[in-house]
């Protein structure tokens, strides 16, 4: 079967391998129909991951088809249509008996710290997989996985109906965050530099739009909060400059919840922590909000038209990272078929 592998930072390779076979009794063999390229993805090909072990497939946001299960399996069927999560963790440290198996001590995650779904087929423990809506295209499937770390930004922040939430960055993950936060009520506020971006944000349903190069960030946001701020920052531009932003401009009594991966600090003083009495807290994969995702498709309440920018071939997987990577202004969602 054809695999997609990052050899060594910076050689990605179209390979074959043997197809995987069902080990334990909770395997499910996956036959897999889209991979979506995520900046994570991109971060691995650089070397700019620092939890990622070469060579590796890479690929964590993968849909397919159930071919054959293994002896225990009960959840799932040979011909389901499943989106696989992509995170297994211990159920015994700390973080797991908070159920927060997101930050595992022993994480493992698809694509990252084991082979992922860039693969003809992959097995997956009966736990990782969730039962497709139906009528939901593959393309449409492929972006459930992004939409959870939107859902799981705002658990994190504490998102209430009624809340001014700012998402710093229109990107695919700040568009996912934004229509979560929409979802759960809030008032969406979206800044970003690309007008076009912003447009699609505004598009997809959020309050406000600000482009913070050419407007004063500080002085929109005072305009629309009324002067105090907005309760929740979710910073998914991911830099020095939006982290010590997202601190300042937060109301009182408001949450920031940061996504960087960055190894870069931020100047934050701990007064503008503690006068407002703000929370600060990192949100890193996500954790059971697979089934909220899934559950607001069901429902059509979640905007999923418009998402892919473009769907490549498996054999064009090069072609498909340098699109994606020189398009960034205007690229949201590109996907790997194996049709
Ligand atoms: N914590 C997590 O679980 C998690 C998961 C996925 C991605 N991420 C991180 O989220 C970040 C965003 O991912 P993405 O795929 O949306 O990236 P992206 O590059 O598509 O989006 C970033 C957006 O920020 C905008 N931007 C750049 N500088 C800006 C500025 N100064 N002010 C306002 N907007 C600005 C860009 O125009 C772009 O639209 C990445 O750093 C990624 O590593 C975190
Ligand atoms: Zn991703
Ligand atoms: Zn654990």
């Amino acid at each position: 079967m054809k695999v997609g592998v990052v050899e060594t930072p910076g050689v990605l390779k179209l390979t074959e391998r043997e197809i995987p076979k069902i080990k334990n009794a909770d395997d499910v063999l996956v036959k897999i129909k889209r991979v979506g390229i995520c900046g994570s993805d991109i971060h691995i090909l650089h070397g700019k991951n620092p939890f990622a072990v070469y060579p590796r497939v890479w690929g964590h946001e993968f849909v397919g088809e159930v071919v054959e299960t293994g002896a225990g399996v009960k959840s799932v069927k040979k011909g389901d249509r499943i989106v696989v999560e992509p995170i297994m963790y211990c159920g015994d440290c700390y973080a797991c008996r908070q159920g927060r198996g997101n930050v595992c001590l022993n994480l493992k995650v698809f694509g990252v710290h084991v082979d992922g779904g860039c693969a003809e087929y992959v097995v997956v423990p009966e736990a990782n997989a969730h039962i497709l809506p139906d009528g939901l295209s593959w393309d449409e499937a492929a972006l459930i996985e992004p939409f959870t770390i939107g859902a799981q930004a705002c658990y994190r922040g504490n998102v209430q109906k009624g809340d001014y939430v700012l998402v710093m960055g229109a990107g695919a993950i700040g568009l996912t965050v934004a229509s979560l936060a929409k979802l759960y009520g809030a008032i969406v506020i979206v800044s970003d530099l690309v007008d076009d971006k912003l447009a699609y944000a505004k598009s997809r349903g959020a309050d406000y739009v600000i482009n913070s190069g050419k407007e004063n960030l500080v002085d929109r946001l005072n305009e629309i909060t009324g002067g105090t701020g907005p309760n929740v920052t979710i910073d998914a531009v991911c830099i020095k400059k939006t982290f010590e932003d997202a601190v300042l401009i937060t109301s009182t009594a408001g949450r920031v919840v940061e996504l960087s991966f960055s190894e870069i600090p931020s100047d934050i003083a701990p007064v503008n922590i503690i006068k407002k009495e703000i929370t600060i807290c990192g949100s890193r994969l996500q954790t059971k909000r697979f089934p909220v995702v899934i559950d607001f498709i069901k429902k059509g309440q979640l905007p999923l038209s418009g998402f892919v920018s473009k769907v490549y071939p498996i054999t064009q997987m090069a072609e498909a990272f340098e699109y994606t990577e020189k398009n960034n202004a205007t690229v949201r969602k590109v996907l790997i078929s194996f049709d």
